[in-house]
């Protein structure tokens, strides 16, 4: 049976959405959980587009042995050799160039002919082959294109020794009939086509990413571009766990495999909305809270007798847990251990210790400690491992007739110990405005969420919380039984990012 290849771009496509910036250990753990996924490519970033990328796109050549590790490149020559800089460690490694190929972005945006994007897409394959055989390109948005060109400049790039060739739909803007006329105009009208595979890379500005990705597939194209739980520029990708979901599902339509352990879809989802701040509405596809649940009575009744009736996937195939109850107090460090390998988590010693403490802490104030729970306690250790400033004590006071009053002690990125305190509107305000007597940099608070992590009056709080600096967004998280220092510890969050990418910035780029 013909495969199609998954190649995931959550760590790169995923991480242009609005607020998603990830930490180098974040993106590493993502990795390896895609790894385990079976996704065939990992697009782990755009090396020279800032030192973190490179950074990030290096340590995961280096740590995944299986999977091809994929570095996004504009179409110059010192982006190309950064990208093949930080790839060239991996066991199987991919050059991506990209391309303006739209009249509209020609003229409008890169100021260059038709004849020009043409050179220097052929120069810069050539460039990368001077590196290595694997290379893609992608004529950026194709789908505005004049096809006439993009079968022009297929045929030059694949004659330079690019041997997979994607067709962007940049803005989401094709119909599935467009976009799969496009992919058979393609197959019909570029003589050395067999020479490569068609990759399709469908935005979901109209929410029509997987079914153009669908019907590409359906016309010949042999990989897609795909991240999980949807998420990229502006409205997303096309999501991972529906297109690899509708294979499966349909194959009596499409008659296509890939290569992906379905029974880890709901697994690594959880993590990337953990991971990025993005919750999942409950009625996504594959994976939303709803998915899987029938209300009303006709339907259960159906379902009672014979799932099939009303259920046309089996929720364990996407591995959603039938029971999530699983550590106490008196759970030891072998169990705990046990169960985070089960969920899929490798840490170093040091990073489980942190973890265990933290679980320890935990079972001593909830007495049942659920799957949920151990992600949340997963994802702060992810947080905390790369922070600049740290969070080392907070203490508040308030009520109905006080004034809430913050203290909070931080540990500098030279580590020293600093103490400040201030007032607020109230107890969160208050913490806020004492952690900035300390950090001082400019921001504004725009998102404020806190949710329990499972029921009962003794749950993990996360907070979210959503600053802008120059325009610019980002998102920090925090976990604790007390609300007051989950707020806490997302404002730390958010302002460590914030923090990070200034220090890249003024590094250089
Ligand atoms: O949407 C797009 O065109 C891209 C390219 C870089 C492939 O993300
Ligand atoms: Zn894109």
């Amino acid at each position: 049976m013909d495969k199609v290849i998954i190649f995931d771009t959550t760590l790169r496509d995923g991480e242009q959405a609005a607020g998603a910036s990830l930490n180098v250990q974040e993106k590493l753990e993502i990795a390896r959980q895609l790894d385990k996924l079976g996704v065939d490519v990992i697009e782990a970033g755009f090396p020279a587009s800032s030192p973190g990328d490179f950074e990030a796109v290096e340590l995961i050549s280096r740590e995944l042995k299986r999977p091809t590790i994929c570095a996004l490149t504009s179409a110059s020559a010192e982006a190309v050799d950064k990208a093949w800089e930080a790839i060239k460690g991996a066991n199987h490694s991919r050059i991506h160039i990209f391309l303006s190929a739209s009249d509209i972005h020609l003229s409008y945006q890169l100021k260059k002919s038709r004849d020009e994007m043409l050179e220097m897409s052929r120069e810069m394959v050539a460039r990368a082959k001077g590196y290595l055989d694997d290379i893609e390109f992608s004529p950026m948005d194709a789908s505005r294109a004049d096809p006439v060109f993009i079968y022009q400049i297929l045929e030059a790039v694949i004659n330079a020794g690019a041997s997979t060739v994607n067709i962007p739909d940049t803005v989401g803007y094709a119909t599935p009939q467009e976009y799969s006329g496009l992919i058979r105009g393609i197959l019909e009208n570029v003589p050395n086509i067999h020479k490569a595979i068609i990759s399709v890379h469908c935005h979901n500005d109209l929410g029509l990413a997987v079914a153009n990705s669908l019907e590409a597939i359906r016309e010949g194209a042999r990989q897609v571009e795909c991240t999980i739980n949807g998420i990229g520029e502006r409205a997303g990708n096309a999501s991972l766990e529906e297109i690899v979901m509708t294979l499966k599902t349909r194959r009596d339509f499409f008659n296509l495999s890939t290569n992906i352990d379905t029974t880890r879809i709901y697994r690594i989802s959880r993590l990337v909305s953990e991971l990025t701040g993005f919750s999942i509405q409950p009625n996504k596809a594959i994976i939303g809270a709803n998915a899987f649940r029938h209300q009303s009575g006709i339907h259960q009744d159906g379902v009672l007798k014979k799932a099939i009736t009303y259920e046309i996937m089996d929720p364990r195939v996407v591995g959603i847990p039938a029971s999530t109850l699983v550590l106490s107090k008196l759970s030891g460090r072998h169990a705990f251990k046990e169960r985070l390998s089960e969920l899929g988590y490798t840490l170093s010693d040091d990073a489980l210790n942190r973890a265990f403490q933290g679980f320890k802490e935990l079972a001593d104030k909830k007495k049942e400690i659920t799957d949920r729970d151990i992600e949340s306690l997963i994802a702060e250790e992810l947080r905390t491992t790369t922070e600049l400033y740290h969070l080392d004590h907070v203490e508040v006071s308030c009520g109905d007739h006080s004034l809430p009053t913050a203290t909070v002690r931080l540990i500098t990125p030279d580590g020293q110990s600093l103490a400040d305190a201030a007032l607020g509107t109230g107890p969160v305000d208050a913490v806020c405005k004492a952690i900035n007597r300390i950090v001082d940099i400019p921001n504004e608070l725009t998102e404020f969420t806190v949710k329990s992590v499972t029921e009962g009056i003794d749950a993990i709080g996360e907070v979210l919380i959503r600053i802008e600096s120059d325009g610019i967004t980002y998102t920090g998280r925090g976990a604790s039984t007390d609300v007051i220092v989950a707020s806490a510890k997302a404002y730390m969050n958010a302002l460590n990012r914030l923090l990070s990418s200034k220090t890249i910035k003024e590094g250089g780029i």
